[in-house]
């Protein structure tokens, strides 16, 4: 009989992609997913650090396991991923009955330490150099790229992938942990991108997200030769079969011109950037130690609606960082009403023992100011998302189909997010069986959400649709029912 793998992802984009390799691994070595804990051989929870929220998630998940553990021993219970390199042995100590942690920089070894734990080798704890453990090289090392060979077989939706460009991070926001958790900042080979991506386009696959922590800040070196992320995103647009290359983080300071170009003249570049502000105030981003001021910021995203247009920007906040006056707080509302975000996703600060903002300032901020800042925030945006929505209304606008709609209901319209605040995949749900006809969720070439009435045959296709409703999250349209075969039309959207 197969063993039965449930496997539990937190996080951002960067886990989901981990959370698909190590199953990926672990099928190869015989084991099948299971959608419950009950029946599983071994159940691994891939974790998050970046806000406290996200940490005590987890230790309540297993809190929940700890009475499965005691009924069955021989069930083998993993934490992989940031928190497992954050709080290492502390994961053993709060909770004794886990036989497994693993830091992501060695996803690698999971199948072997499975097998070990089934073995009977006891307790396994696998993570990667601090920061300061070692020379830059041994810790480099010690973070490897979990990049295996794709396979099709795998992949959550055959038309859509995720696709690494960059591992950790060497940018140090005063309350970010991410550099700490995922290591120094290490750009993957082009070539290895590259063939990833042919693979992929070759297996039927349309849309690619590339994805990196500060993706435009991509630069490999070899020799003589030294590779931008505008050469990637070129070389990338000449794979054929790709449609759609998607990417995601931006760092503003790293949104140089050549970036533009490539997204201004590419077609199958999408023009949805996602370009974090944190802060309006040049006092909290000095503390933050973003590297910015306001006024670049303002500089790059006017470069932006130079060079794109109609692209969608994005952005993050975190409010009630230390220090944040209400005059603070009001800058970045100002910058809200002035750039007209796409949408953002916005924070409470959340102090992050072992950064440098837990170190130097204190989280004077209180709970109630934050949650009325982030509230306000939040609502300002919903509107500026809403009337931005409204203004699709009767357009036709490009569809990439992903599946059944699970939670977009035109009364409800709020976005599934994960906790790094961005939107989660929907998860695909058999048809009912007399319901040919069914809800259908997709995406814009700009990453705008799409919800309209189709059936399965659609699902993987690019479909135009025309929008006859719009929330703050999401569009709501019926497909154009013209004839001219599903992928001979170029709308734009
Ligand atoms: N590399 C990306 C973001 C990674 S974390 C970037 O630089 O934009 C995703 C978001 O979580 C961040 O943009 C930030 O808004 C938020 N975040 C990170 N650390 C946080 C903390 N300690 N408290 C609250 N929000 C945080
Ligand atoms: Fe964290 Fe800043 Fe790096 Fe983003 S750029 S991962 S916020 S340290
Ligand atoms: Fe790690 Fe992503 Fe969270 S890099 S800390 S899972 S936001």
């Amino acid at each position: 009989m197969p063993k039965k793998l449930y496997i539990e992802t937190v996080g951002c984009q960067m886990n989901v992609l981990d959370s698909e390799l190590v199953v990926a691994a672990l099928r190869k070595r015989g084991y099948e997913l299971t959608d419950n804990t009950r029946d599983a051989d071994t159940v691994l929870l891939n974790t998050c650090s970046v806000r406290e929220h996200a940490e005590e998630k987890i230790y309540s998940a297993l809190g929940r396991l700890k009475l499965a553990k005691q009924a069955h021993p021989e069930k083998i219970i993993g934490v992989i991923g940031c928190m497992a390199q954050n709080h290492k042995r502390k994961v053993f100590s709060r909770a004794p009955y886990v036989d497994l942690v693993v830091g992501p920089g060695q996803l690698h070894q999971v199948p072997d330490l499975v097998e070990k734990v089934a073995a009977g080798a006891g307790p396994q704890l696998e993570v990667s150099l601090d920061r300061k453990a070692g020379s830059r090289d041994a810790v480099e090392r010690s973070h490897e790229s979990f990049d295996p060979l794709r396979d099709p077989s795998m992949r959550p939706t055959p038309f859509q992938a995720y696709v690494r460009i960059q591992i950790g991070c060497d940018k140090f926001c005063t309350y970010c942990i991410v550099p700490s958790v995922r290591g120094p900042e290490q750009s993957r080979p082009p070539e290895h991108i590259l063939a990833e991506a042919r693979q992929l386009a070759g297996e039927g696959c349309r849309e690619i997200t590339l994805l990196g922590q500060t993706v435009n800040s991509y630069r490999y070196r070899t020799g003589e030769q030294s590779t931008r992320f505008s050469d990637l995103l070129t070389q990338l647009h000449d794979i054929d079969g790709l449609d759609r290359i998607k990417f995601v983080t931006n760092y503003p300071k790293d949104m140089t011109d050549d970036v533009l170009a490539a997204v201004r003249d590419l077609p199958k570049i999408s023009k949805y950037l996602h370009v974090p502000v944190q802060s309006g105030s040049n006092r909290m981003l000095a503390r933050m130690k973003r590297g910015y001021t306001v006024e670049d910021y303002r500089e790059m995203y006017a470069r932006v609606r130079e060079w794109v247009p109609a692209a969608a920007v994005t952005s993050d906040f975190i409010v009630g960082f230390s220090g944040e006056t209400d005059e603070d707080y009001e800058q970045t509302v100002e910058l809200v009403r002035e750039c007209r975000f796409k949408n953002s996703f916005i924070f409470k600060y959340s102090v992050r023992p072992g950064t440098k903002g837990a170190e130097l300032y204190a989280d004077d901020v209180p709970e109630e100011v934050k949650r009325r800042r982030n509230n306000h925030l939040l609502a300002l945006q919903n509107e500026i998302s809403e009337e931005d929505n409204q203004a699709f209304l009767g357009q036709d606008v490009e569809v990439l189909v992903e599946g059944p709609s699970k939670s977009a209901t035109r009364a409800a319209g709020a976005a599934a997010s994960d906790e790094a605040g961005h939107d989660a995949p929907p998860e695909d749900a058999p048809p009912a069986a007399d319901a040919p006809q069914l809800q259908l969720v997709g995406r814009t070439m700009c990453d705008r959400i799409v919800v309209f009435t189709g059936n399965r045959r659609q699902i993987g296709q690019i479909l135009p649709v025309t929008v006859f409703d719009a929330n703050a999250h999401t569009l709501f349209g019926e497909v154009v029912t013209q004839h001219v075969g599903p992928e001979v039309f170029s709308l734009q959207a």
